[in-house]
C-alpha cells in the first residue's frame, strides 16, 4: 500500500488537480467506521420513508435542454411512482407538470419525447380533454355533461418546481425547496469551464434493474471496484490515486486520473498499447511521445487533447481547464439522483431512481451521454458510456436524436455497464441475506457513507 495514504488527511490528492481551486482536496468528513445496516436496502418501510421524506423533497434530474430546443418540445420522465411532463412552454421558459389528467387520472403523455405544434395542445387519449403547453386547461369535451361544481376549481395541470443548471433539467416536488444552484453547492463553480450546453445528446439507455436504487448507485460512486470489475481500464486509469471529496447536501466527487499508467502496474514506466491507443484515438501520434514514461504519459494525452480542441474549435474552452480537468474523469454525485462523469470532450449522466411499483428490490437505471460536436471529419466519437469508439466520423449531432435503448439482455448494456449490471443484482441478493452483517466500507468508499448520512438527515427531519 502506498505510504502516502492517511485517511485523516484524506485520500491521495492529485497534485495536478490542486493547481486550481476547483480541484482542491476537500477537508476530511468523519462519518465513522460503523457497518452499514443492510435493512435499508430491502425494507418496504424504509423505502416508504425515503419516498415521503427524501425523494419528494429533493432536486431530481429528469433530462436535458438539448431535448427541449423549441417551444412545444417536451419529454416524459418518471421519478419513482410519479410521472412528469417537462415542456418548453415559451422561448425562455421550461415548465414541469405531473403527467396526470385531472379528469380520471390518465397519463396525458405516453411517449418519451415529443413536440406540440404551435397552437396545438396536450390531448388526453381517454376522453379527449386538452391542455395548453403552459399547463392551462384548454377544453373539457362536452362540458355541459358535468355539473358546474365538479369542475369549477379546474384551471390547470398540477405544476412542480423545475430549474435548469448547465443544460441539466431538474424537478422538485417540494414547493419550498431551496433554489437548485444553491442546493448544488460547489458543483456549478467547479464545472464553470465545462459548458454542457455546447454538447449534444449522443446516446441514451434505460432499464429496470433487480436491486435497490442504493445498491445501484453505490457501484458507481467508488473506484475501488474498478480493477476487478473493469480490468480493461487498468492500463489507462489510476485506481489508488483517485481523489475523493465530500461536500454539503450529500454532494461528492472523485477525480479519476486518466491517460497514464495505472498504479497497479508491475512496471510503472511501461507505456502500454492501451495508453498509446488512447492517444492515437484522439489523433495524437505516440511516436512523438517516446521520451515519456508510463506515469508521465498524461502529458502526451493533454497535448493530444489540446490539438484535438484546435481541430474541432474548442481551444478557448479547453485552455481554461486546469490540467486535471482536461485529462481526468471528474465524477460528481448530485445527491440523490445522478452522477456526472465529466470529461473535457463529453459527459456521462447516470441516474438511479426507485421503481414505479414501490418495490425496494428494483430500480430504474438511466444513462445519457453528451458529446461535443466534431469538426474534424477524421475524428470518431469516444462514447463515455461504453468507452467504445463510434463507427461514424465527424459526428456533429445534427442528425435525428438517438433512440433511447432499452436493453433486453446483459450484453445490450455495452462493455463497461454490463460488467456492473452483471454484478449489481447479485450484490443486492447478498445484501438481503440473513447472513450479511452490513457493508464494511473502506476510505475509497467514503462517498457511500456520505450520501447515506444525507438520507438519514432527511429521514430524521
Ligand atoms: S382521463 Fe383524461 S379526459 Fe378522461
Ligand atoms: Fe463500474
Amino acid at each position: 500500500m502506498n505510504a502516502r495514504f492517511d485517511y485523516k488527511t484524506g485520500f491521495l490528492a492529485i497534485p495536478e488537480a490542486t493547481t486550481a481551486a476547483q480541484g482542491a482536496k476537500a477537508p476530511y468528513v468523519d462519518h465513522g467506521a460503523k457497518l452499514i445496516s443492510p435493512g435499508i436496502y430491502y425494507s418496504k418501510e424504509h423505502a416508504e420513508l425515503e419516498w415521503n421524506k427524501m425523494w419528494t423533497k429533493v432536486w431530481c434530474w429528469v433530462g436535458v435542454t438539448q431535448d427541449l430546443k423549441k417551444v412545444g418540445d417536451y419529454f416524459r420522465m418518471e421519478v419513482g411512482r410519479e410521472s412528469f411532463i417537462i415542456v418548453r412552454s415559451a422561448p425562455d421558459k421550461i415548465q414541469a407538470f405531473y403527467n396526470i389528467c385531472p379528469h380520471r387520472g390518465n397519463w396525458l403523455v405516453y411517449d418519451d419525447y415529443g413536440s406540440i405544434a404551435k397552437g396545438d395542445s396536450f390531448y388526453c387519449n381517454f376522453h379527449g380533454w386538452r391542455f395548453n403547453i403552459d399547463g392551462s386547461l384548454k377544453l373539457i369535451k362536452d362540458e355541459e355533461l358535468f355539473r358546474k361544481e365538479t369542475i369549477a376549481d379546474l384551471k390547470e395541470l398540477k405544476e412542480v418546481r423545475c430549474e435548469v443548471w448547465n443544460s441539466l433539467v431538474f424537478i422538485n416536488m417540494d414547493p419550498r425547496a431551496q433554489p437548485l444552484e444553491e442546493y448544488l453547492d460547489v458543483v456549478p463553480e467547479h464545472l464553470k469551464y465545462s459548458p454542457f450546453d455546447k454538447m449534444r445528446v449522443y446516446s441514451e439507455i434505460m432499464g429496470d434493474v433487480e436491486a435497490n436504487w442504493k445498491v445501484g448507485i453505490e457501484a458507481f460512486i467508488e473506484f475501488y471496484h474498478s480493477d476487478d470489475t473493469h480490468p480493461q481500464v487498468l492500463p489507462i486509469s489510476a485506481t489508488l490515486k483517485t481523489q475523493y471529496d465530500l461536500y454539503k447536501n450529500g454532494m461528492s466527487r472523485m477525480i479519476i486520473p486518466q491517460g497514464r499508467n495505472g498504479d497497479r502496474s508491475d512496471n510503472p514506466d511501461e507505456v502500454s498499447d492501451g495508453l498509446k491507443g488512447f492517444v492515437s484515438f484522439f489523433g495524437g501520434n505516440p511516436d512523438e511521445f517516446k521520451n515519456l514514461k508510463g506515469q508521465e504519459y498524461q502529458e502526451a494525452y493533454a497535448a493530444t487533447l489540446m490539438k484535438w480542441a484546435e481541430r474541432n474549435g474548442y481551444t478557448d474552452m479547453f485552455s481554461k481547464m486546469n490540467h486535471s480537468q482536461l485529462t481526468d474523469d471528474w465524477n460528481y454525485h448530485l445527491f440523490p439522483t445522478i452522477t456526472l462523469n465529466v470529461f473535457a470532450w463529453g459527459v456521462l449522466i447516470q441516474s438511479w431512481t426507485p421503481h414505479s411499483s414501490g418495490d425496494p428490490e428494483k430500480h430504474v437505471y438511466r444513462a445519457m451521454t453528451l458529446h461535443l460536436p466534431l469538426k474534424d471529419q477524421n475524428q470518431h466519437v469516444m462514447d463515455p458510456m461504453s468507452y467504445a469508439v463510434s463507427a461514424a466520423k465527424g459526428w456533429d449531432g445534427t442528425g435525428p436524436r438517438p433512440q433511447r435503448l432499452i436493453p433486453q439482455k446483459l450484453e445490450d448494456w455495452g462493455t463497461v455497464l454490463s460488467q456492473d449490471m452483471y454484478r449489481v443484482p447479485k450484490v443486492h441478493r447478498g445484501v438481503r441475506s440473513q447472513a450479511y452483517d452490513g457493508h464494511r466500507l473502506c476510505e475509497s468508499e467514503s462517498r457511500l457513507r456520505h450520501y447515506l448520512a444525507e438520507i438519514d438527515k432527511y429521514l430524521a427531519s
